[in-house]
Parts: structure tokens; sequence; C-alpha cells
């Protein structure tokens, strides 16, 4: 299985550096980036079992902060509970954080170090396919509010993020699909990127099902080259002033469906499979998309596995039009999106409320 190490560069002078490869090298890791103090390790609870051989190589970093974290959860209580919890560890101004878990854990934990003491550096630890390629990295932290998702937070890049895909083979399936939906997302925005000597699209369109049914060697360089599209995007763009934004694609009708079903029905990569086919029907229907790149862009899509039922009820298609109406970036009654201009050519586009009620009719199509 391949492994990886690079460093992301950002404009502040920052660095994170990101290895794919074993667990076991975490602590050794620390120490060559500097981390040095004492350590919290905070960690999901349900990883104490089914990682135990591997989280035995992490002993050195202390007896882990075990939280059960769940996207219903994930709020500022928690984050409060884990800085106590630092405190009474002892983390000092020379300590530092690790997070072990899936993207809602990595998100909390990362607040927390942002928080604590006014700043601790951490380490990101995915075990999720989805952490993996997209929330463990990128330095996005935060914790939900009752008005919604993610609307509080911090920038806090970690100081280094280690990814072993190993962690994955114990994954339910239904979880791998929703990370695969995240990385032939990166395939559509890069389809060029190399991943294990091949176009990621190719790569992507050979090994999708191979990937998802845990074979680590077809897995492990679409994760390789989902994580290099999203650091090269994040050092140029830390903040989203930019491309940045381009990772949202397929995220705008996502997000909404996401909300209008209450977090309860679609994985966060269903929503995204779904938002994907809305994506690509309006890089199509604005004649933006040649017929063949839509062709082969589509078969792909529609090969991400979505398991619940697609069909809403009229209310919640109102919903999901409301959600869309009320996300960040929509601007005097238009929604932005990311269409395709071409494979490898996002831009951003705002699109009117007709065209959008179509463009989510063609995602639960
Ligand atoms: N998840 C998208 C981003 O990190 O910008």
């Amino acid at each position: 299985m391949s492994s990886a190490d690079f460093e992301i560069a950002f404009a502040d002078g920052g660095k994170t550096r990101v290895f794919i490869g074993p667990l076991a090298e975490l602590p050794a890791l620390c120490g060559e980036v500097g981390l040095k103090g004492t350590p919290g390790l905070i960690c999901d609870s349900r990883l104490l079992d089914l990682h135990r051989p591997a989280l035995r190589e992490l002993e050195s970093l202390g007896p882990p902060i075990a939280r059960t974290v769940l996207e219903t959860k994930k709020s500022l209580a928690e984050v409060d509970t884990m800085c106590e919890a630092l405190a009474a560890r002892g983390v000092g101004r020379d300590g530092f954080v690790v997070a072990l878990g899936g993207g809602v854990l990595t998100d909390l934990a990362g607040l927390a170090a942002a928080l604590y003491l006014r700043g601790v550096p951490w380490v990101s630890a995915p075990t999720t396919l989805l952490a993996q390629v997209d929330a463990g990295l990128g330095g996005k932290t935060g914790a939900n509010l009752r008005a919604g998702k993610n609307l509080v937070g911090a920038f806090h890049q970690p100081r280094l993020v280690v990814c072993d895909p190993a962690l994955l083979a114990t994954l339910p399936v239904r979880e791998r699909w929703s990370g695969l939906a995240e990385i032939v997302k990166c395939a559509l925005i890069a389809p060029a990127q190399d991943a294990g000597g091949e176009p990621f699209l190719d790569r992507c369109e050979r090994d999708l099902e191979k990937a998802a049914s845990g074979d680590l060697d077809a897995l492990a360089p679409l994760i390789e080259a989902s994580v290099r599209i999203k650091a090269r995007i994040v050092a140029a763009d830390e903040r989203e002033g930019g491309q940045r934004a381009f990772l949202n694609f397929g995220h705008t009708v996502g997000h909404a469906l996401e909300a209008a079903t209450q977090y309860a029905r679609f994985t966060h990569g269903e929503a995204v499979a779904l938002g994907l086919r809305g994506a690509l029907f309006l890089s199509h229907a604005r004649g933006l998309l040649p017929p063949q790149d839509a062709a082969r862009a589509l078969a792909l899509v529609l090969r991400l596995r979505v398991e619940p039922d697609r069909r809403l009820e009229r209310d919640q298609l109102t919903a999901t039009m409301e959600a869309m109406a009320r996300d960040k970036k929509a601007l005097a009654g238009q929604v932005r999106f990311v269409l395709l201009e071409g494979l490898g050519k996002p831009k951003l586009h705002q699109v009117e409320p007709a065209l959008c009620a179509q463009a989510i009719a063609a995602s639960l199509s």
C-alpha cells in the first residue's frame, strides 16, 4: 500500500505536514514537527475497541480523552467538555491536542485546540474516509448552533495530519460510499491529478466499487490524490476567498437536502452524491459542459451508492429550496453553485430559482 509524506505551506508561513501511512508513526511524527509538550489525545470512544492494537501504538500520548460525538451533539458544550479535559490533563502552552476520529470529532477537537489557552497546536488523525479526504485537513474547525451547521468555528490549521487507510477496513460500507462521493467530487474538479501513476478520473472509474468494498490497494491512491488536491487548493486559498469554494462542488443541493431531512436521512456523502447530479444537470443545461464530458461525469456519479429513499414529500422539497435560498453565499435571490465548464474546470455561477428547482429534481431523479 502506498504512503505519502509532504508539506502544505500557507501564505502566513504556517505549515501542515501530511502523512498517509500507519497511525503507529504518529508519536514520532509529532516530535519531528516540533510538538514536544504534554499532549491531550481526544479520541472517539467507538474507536477504543475497534482499533485497540493501533491505539496501543499511541500510548506515549497518555490515556485518551474518550468522547462519544455525533452530529446532533456537535455543540459548544462538547468543546467546553474537551477544554476542561485538556486542563485536567495538564496540557500547557507548550502542549498540543491530537484529534483521532471522524469529521465531527476532528472539527470539535480542532476548535477546542483553537480556543484552549487561546490556541494550542493540534494534530488531525481522521479515521473515516470522509474525514481523511475532506474534513480532517484544511483547518476548518467548528460546532453547530441551533440556527444551523458549523455556524461557529475557527480556521486553525493542524500542524500534522496523519491518515491511515488501514483504519478504513472496519468502516461500514455505507460510510465508505459516503467518502467516495467526496473523492469523485475531487476527481471531477481535477481529473488529471496523478493517482497511483494514472489520471485520477480514470482510476476512479476503474476502481470505484473495489474501493467501496474496502480494498486498500484501490482506496489508498484515491485517498492520496484527493488529499493532494485539497492540500493544493487550501494552500492557495486558506480562507475560501476564491478557489477553495470549488471544494463545494455538489454541496449546494447536498447541504440543502441534508437540512431539509434534518440530517437524519442521508449521510453527508450521499447528499453530496445527489448534489453532484444536480450540479452536473445545471452545468449541462447552461451549455457549459460539453455533452461527452457531461455523460462521462454523470455515469461515474450515478455509480455512487445512495441507500435511502430519494423521494421527498412536498414540504421537504419546499424546505430544500428554502435551505438553498438561506445559503450564506446566496445573492439577490440567486443561489451560488460550483458548475463545471469542462472536466477539471470548476467555476462559480449564480443560478435563478426556477433552475434551482430543476437541479433539485435532477438530484432526486
Ligand atoms: N470541506 C470544504 C473545505 O474544507 O473547504
